[in-house]
């Protein structure tokens, strides 16, 4: 594996010797995990060469957010990634990213500025310029995100359709631990009491999950049914939303078509957990 902190010898690099090979590309901000992996590893399948980048892009970050504490652990995150047989891993650092004063790309007004984007004003924006500079220097065949961020893969894939991009973009499940917590960088924050009361986030969609095979496509039931499990728990809720697959809010669940999501605040870590249906 070689490791790449520079945009221009990333660029003759993947030019000058893989030509006509397909280039699987796992974007990531690092403090890899399982989730990430797996990413990883259907990247590795399907493709000759595999490109991870880790970089930890200051513009999805809102001005309160955890920035200068997110986690890196630069060593264990290069081991990870040899072991996992990446072809190259691009650690750029920021000024190799950004001018001062940039082009910048604006997540649409509904999909963008619902649920994640409500929450978090802007952080679309930012997460959709690194990810257009990253496909841009990269130039993959295919492109691996979670479900897990299943708004910023939706507006990823609009990105792709909207700007004409040539990328395959491959959508990949949800990594949980063994008790049904979904796998996140930020899962460390979480104290002992607390990471048992993230639980229930889990739990509380896979009961949704349970009910509508029992028949409730009702998504007011549904959600009512989701808040008495985490307010039971007493916690802090931030939404609880059902979509459709296009990110528009729908009163009844749609078989194959719907999304259950889920973002809350355990203590002052921000969790957010998905089912799709
Ligand atoms: P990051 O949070 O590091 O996630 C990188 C990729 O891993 C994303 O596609 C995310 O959805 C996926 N992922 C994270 N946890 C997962 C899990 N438990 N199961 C499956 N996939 C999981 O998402 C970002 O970074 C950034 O926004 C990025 C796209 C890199 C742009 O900066």
């Amino acid at each position: 594996m070689e490791i790449i902190n520079n945009i221009v010898d990333l660029k003759t690099t993947l030019k000058k010797h893989f030509n006509n090979k397909s280039i699987g590309f796992v974007p990531t901000m690092g403090a890899l995990h399982e989730g990430h992996l797996s990413l990883i590893n259907q990247a590795r399948q399907n493709n000759d060469i595999v490109v991870v980048s880790i970089f930890v892009n200051p513009t999805q970050f809102l001005a309160n957010e955890d920035l200068d504490k997110y986690p890196k652990k630069d060593q264990s995150d290069k081991k990870i990634c040899q072991l996992a047989k990446v072809d190259y891993l691009f650690m750029p650092d920021i000024n190799t990213m950004y001018e001062k004063d940039e082009i910048l790309i604006k997540a649409p007004k509904a999909k963008g500025f619902i649920l994640e984007g409500e929450k978090r004003p802007g952080h679309f924006d930012g997460m959709l310029q690194i990810v257009l500079k990253l496909f841009n220097i990269v130039n993959p065949t295919n492109a691996y995100f979670g479900k897990k961020d299943a708004q910023q893969l939706s507006l990823i894939n609009q990105m792709v359709k909207n700007l004409y991009l040539d990328i395959n973009i491959v959508e990949c499940d949800i990594v949980r631990e063994l008790d049904g917590l979904a796998m996140s960088s930020r899962n460390i924050y979480l104290t002992k009491p607390q990471r048992e009361q993230s639980l229930y986030i889990s739990k509380s969609l896979k009961n949704a999950a349970k009910s509508i095979g029992a028949g409730q496509l009702n998504c007011k039931i549904l959600i009512g049914q989701i808040q008495d499990i985490l307010k039971e728990q007493k916690m802090q809720i931030e939404y609880i939303k059902i979509v459709n697959r296009d990110f528009k809010l729908i009163d009844n669940i749609q078989i194959k078509n719907s999304i259950i999501l889920i973002a809350v605040r355990v203590g002052s870590t921000r969790l957010i957990d998905n089912i799709w249906i």
